[in-house]
């Protein structure tokens, strides 16, 4: 049975007086049913209920709907919960909807194994002593009930699991088996040995992960010591898990975020458990820093409170910045919390303890007043080009909000502060002819299907670290998400040759990585996962030894999403590595040529795109608009010709 079908069963054979007889008492008056109204302060029954007409309505409030529509709006509930709540008030088997539908015997199999997979490390957990998992519980406070509401698991250092799966006695069935923990990641093939398989989470805290209804769909796992790497270890994509849509915790406290409306936002899974622990039911992680659209979508649905309680390193603000940019782009204007001098809301809880972050929770100040604190320097500059520098860099910072009243009151507000003279209409007026540029920019960016270039992001006071590579990154995705927000065109820009070959190049020598450099380089590769996978190994071989190098990459594209275009890419270079020592010189060198190369592909591809617009183009102001971009592109290209040689 679909989930369709367990509705209409719901509707058509359970009366709606017998449903919301569970949560209020209904009167017979004459030929109906009445009840007083849970939906206003109601004093004599103004609800009515009709069972024929399978309907409820109140003649006071105008609420109204059917059964399911009662329970999602008394008990705060979304749609899928208010289905399971009324199955079970009703005798009805929820779960069963799932298991008459056959129709897709890989994503049963994917159930089934990761089902298993999550009973296996909670029985290993509890059922044996192992003091790693033993000490971690206990350190992080928590107790048997939340480790079993979590499922929290633990892999031993050996294949548990694979040796589990080989003891499936039907053949076909154990084949199958292997073939589908493979598949999501959860064992691995033998490097050496094709027939031989190893456990992908060995000697890890596991961390089950659900989708929205509670369903495991893959998991996290964390190190017991510090030599292990990475210390998070993650699920790899397949057709059930997919990170960037993932929000930890999600299906726990989906309904403390309805009842309370705010939703505290986390950046680690551990945060989240921890939060939860300590009572506050409304967290979600982000697992990482990156918040995917999808997960936006989820979570705006539920409460337009959001707070954002990141890590207190670069990395967090960073994060903060970007996901306050992107709520504000919907515009939600969110609240920023802070742990410093701790690192995460996990170890303030632990040092300051529940009431502390309930105090936290109540001071909590925009996310925006602190960004905004951040660009008016200590001392006030006396000089008036600076001053409007500055109200220039607010109106940047507010500009997601658009003319939102939240963001016109902040730049005139901050205008004061900086001392100007001008009248708060002639403030909010510049700032609505700099929104209006912006909105012209996105509009030709999205015409000519090109990115838009990065808003400039305002100085963040920090060192330039890492951290200004997931910056390119964050602002790649910004517009990015603008674009499909526009509904103007939603595409994901595959890898093309030259990219390819650059990346293949950088696997085998990884020295470059840490090239200042870089980053410039970056600023010229258009696809996402290209830029994704050179970020994070940028960082990770700033960790490891040159012997890991080739395990660990191998498993750097094995655990999160890229495409098996890039896998392949990555896998073959890597085949072909060996350690090679170069000088500064050539560094340089090698990196200018790349950089070069991408810039040359990225105009001939821009070319063949207006190319194709001046096909369809019949109006000849826009004709002449793209034989001017043809011939400026034209022009670049002879340049960059002539510095090649
Ligand atoms: P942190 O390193 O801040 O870990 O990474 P944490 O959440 O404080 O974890 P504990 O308290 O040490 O257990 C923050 C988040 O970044 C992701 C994870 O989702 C993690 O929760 N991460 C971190 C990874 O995916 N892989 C890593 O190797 C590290
Ligand atoms: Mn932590």
């Amino acid at each position: 049975m679909s989930l369709d079908e367990l509705k209409n069963k719901i509707k058509e054979e359970i009366p709606i007086s017998s449903v919301i007889g569970n949560y209020l008492s209904i009167k017979k008056s004459g030929s109906s049913l009445i009840s007083l109204c849970p939906f206003h302060s109601d004093s004599k029954p103004s609800m009515h209920i009709n069972d024929s007409k399978k309907m409820f309505k109140c003649f006071a409030c105008d609420a109204a709907g059917d059964a399911i529509g009662f329970v999602m709006k008394y008990k705060s509930l979304d749609f899928v919960d208010a289905l399971k709540e009324i199955c079970q008030s009703q005798g009805l088997n929820f779960e069963s909807y799932q298991e008459e539908k056959k129709s897709n015997p890989r994503a049963e199999m994917a159930k089934k194994i990761l089902a298993l997979a999550t009973k296996l490390y909670r029985k290993t957990a509890t059922t044996h002593k192992f003091p790693p998992y033993d000490d971690f519980i206990k350190k992080r406070g928590l107790n048997e009930e939340i480790a079993s509401l979590y499922n929290l698991g633990f892999a031993q250092a050996k294949n548990s699991l694979c040796d589990y799966l080989s003891s499936i006695k039907d053949d076909s069935e154990r084949i199958k088996a292997f073939d589908t923990a493979l598949e999501l990641g959860l064992i691995k093939k033998d490097r050496y040995n094709e027939k031989a398989h190893y456990d992908t989470f060995r000697e890890r805290i596991i961390f089950p992960i659900w989708d929205q209804i509670g369903h495991v769909i893959g998991f996290t796992s964390r190190v017991i010591r510090d030599d292990q790497k990475p210390k998070y270890l993650n699920s790899i994509d397949s057709f059930v898990f997919n990170k960037k849509n993932i929000l930890y915790g999600f299906h726990l406290a989906k309904n403390a975020i309805r009842e309370k409306d705010a939703a505290i936002l986390v950046e680690g899974n551990m945060d989240q458990v921890a939060l939860y622990n300590n009572g506050f039911h409304n967290t979600v992680a982000v697992m990482g820093v990156a918040l995917g659209a999808p997960s936006l979508e989820r979570l705006t649905a539920l409460t337009k409170n959001i707070f954002l309680a990141l890590d207190s390193d670069n990395a967090g603000f960073l994060a903060m910045e970007r996901i306050n940019r992107q709520l504000a782009e919907k515009g939600i204007v969110a609240k920023y919390i802070e742990f410093s001098p701790q690192k995460d809301p996990d170890e303030f809880l632990q040092a300051q303890g529940a009431l502390a972050l309930q105090t936290k929770i109540e001071n909590a100040v925009a996310a925006y007043d602190i960004l905004l604190d951040r660009i008016i320097p200590e001392k006030l500059p006396e000089v008036l080009d600076r001053k409007l520098e500055i109200l220039n860099k607010a109106f940047e910072l507010v500009s997601p909000l658009r003319t939102h009243l939240a963001a016109t009151e902040r730049v005139v507000n901050l205008a004061k502060r900086l001392g100007l003279k001008s009248e708060p209409g002639q403030i909010v007026k510049n700032y609505q002819e700099f929104i209006e540029k912006i909105e012209a920019k996105e509009k030709t960016a999205a015409r000519f299907n090109l990115k838009t270039p990065p808003i400039e992001s305002p100085s963040h006071g920090f060192e330039s670290d890492e951290n200004e590579l997931s910056e390119t990154l964050m602002i790649d995705q910004n517009s990015e998400l603008k674009l499909q927000e526009n509904n103007l065109i939603a595409f994901k820009i595959p890898m093309n040759k030259t990219e390819k070959l650059i990346l293949q190049e950088l696997v085998q020598l990884p020295s470059l990585l840490s090239e200042e450099k870089m980053l410039e380089l970056l600023d010229f590769v258009t696809c996402d996962e290209v830029k994704k996978y050179i970020g994070k190994v940028k960082k990770i071989i700033l960790e490891i030894d040159e012997s890991e190098y080739v395990s660990v990459i191998s498993n750097v594209i094995n655990s999160t999403d890229y495409s098996s275009d890039l896998r392949e890419a990555v896998s073959s270079a890597l085949f072909k590595y060996k350690v090679r020592e170069l000088d500064n010189k050539t560094k340089s060198r090698l990196i200018s040529d790349m950089k070069t190369k991408l810039q040359m592909e990225q105009l001939k591809i821009k070319k063949e795109v207006i190319k194709k617009q001046q096909q369809e183009c019949s109006a000849e102001e826009e004709m002449t608009e793209l034989l001017n971009a043809l011939s400026e592109i034209e022009k670049q290209l002879q340049a960059l010709k002539k510095t090649r040689r």
